[in-house]
């Protein structure tokens, strides 16, 4: 029989969606780390079928393009045994004039127990979150949040380093338009990291200071106190105007190149979330290189739904049942 530990903390989880890093405690999302950890664990054992979610739906709404989170959720949601429907937005009856909540509403009336959306309007998932009864997992809301990437981010580099507190993270880019970003400071400034947010300053929002991080507009001068940098990718589809002269400048100013590697930390973590304009933030050489955590991202980004996905199902009894009743035994 297959179990899951709970966490080290004795933290319980109460939430019945998760919507953004901002309103989780620290205890909480060491609790979705740690359990992610544990899938990962289970999953290096050759235990990669659990049947924790058997006989429930999970529902993936995606509205916007999406390649490593509509995959990693679904794939997830096979580990965990539960029955999964996937929406298109393009090839669905939204094209008739159906609404965003009529369309979610149908989904649901077919018997989903949770739905993953993305949504390009920022507080999508929220509105869901009150209209529906199934439980709802941000995937992604415009420039808001995408709390399942920041905590594979996160993820990473507590798996690579053993910590987070007293790490020094760039976030490096198009922090203006990046819902990864705020997950990243969100999640990263409650586990005790030094945050620095480093681009262009038409690309740094206002007064970004309140959430506790650092600006910075030269990414030379900060390459050396840096334990991580998050490359962001410039989001040229939600920029409406034009934020720098040419991608060229861009790329010499802010883009991480092999100099600019030689010059950091020489362990330092280089992470992006996806997907990558190779040449623009980050050339071919650093983004294959050996700095480069890309591709575990992606591997852990698939333990991180599964703890989320998991714990959402399992809030009323994480802590109050074995783990068969759990339904943490092989499907
Ligand atoms: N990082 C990320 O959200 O990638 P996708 O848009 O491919 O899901």
């Amino acid at each position: 029989m297959t179990t899951v530990t709970a966490s080290a903390s004795g933290v319980r989880w109460t939430k019945k969606h998760l919507l953004g890093l901002e309103e989780l405690s620290a205890d909480e999302i060491s609790l979705i780390l740690d359990q992610a950890a544990e899938f990962k664990r289970l999953a290096a054992e050759g235990e990669t079928k659990l049947a924790a979610l058997k006989g429930t739906v999970v529902a993936n709404l995606f509205f916007e393009p999406s390649t490593r989170t509509r995959t990693s959720f679904s794939l997830a949601a096979k580990r965990l045994s539960a029955d999964t429907v996937d929406f298109t937005a393009s090839t669905s009856s939204l094209s008739k004039g159906e609404t965003f909540y009529d369309t979610a509403q149908n989904i649901e009336a077919m018997g989903v127990d949770q739905v993953v959306v993305r949504h390009s309007t920022s507080g999508a998932p929220h509105l869901l979150s009150k209209l529906l009864k199934a439980s709802v997992l941000n995937a992604g809301d415009g420039t808001h949040e995408h709390p399942t990437q920041g905590l594979l981010d996160i993820f990473t580099i507590r798996e690579r380093r053993q910590k987070i507190a007293g790490l020094t993270v760039a976030l490096v880019g198009d922090i203006l338009h990046s819902r990864v970003a705020r997950s990243n400071i969100w999640g990263l400034k409650k586990l005790g990291a030094r945050v620095i947010v480093c681009g262009p300053s038409t690309l740094i929002p206002e007064h970004v200071e309140r959430l506790g991080v650092e600006v910075s507009n030269n990414l030379d001068e900060i390459l050396g106190q840096c334990d991580c940098i998050n490359l962001l990718r410039i989001q040229f589809e939600r920029q409406r105007s034009a934020f720098f002269p040419s991608i060229r400048e861009y790329a010499h100013f802010f883009g991480m190149n092999g100099d600019r590697i030689r010059r950091s930390k020489s362990d330092v973590l280089i992470l992006a979330p996806g997907p990558i304009n190779r040449g623009v933030e980050i050339t071919p050489e650093v983004a294959d290189g050996p700095h480069s955590v890309i591709l575990d991202q992606v591997t852990n980004g698939l333990m991180i739904r599964m703890a989320c996905l998991y714990l959402l199902h399992n809030r009323r009894n994480e802590l109050g049942s074995s783990s068969a009743e759990r339904g943490l035994t092989e499907s």
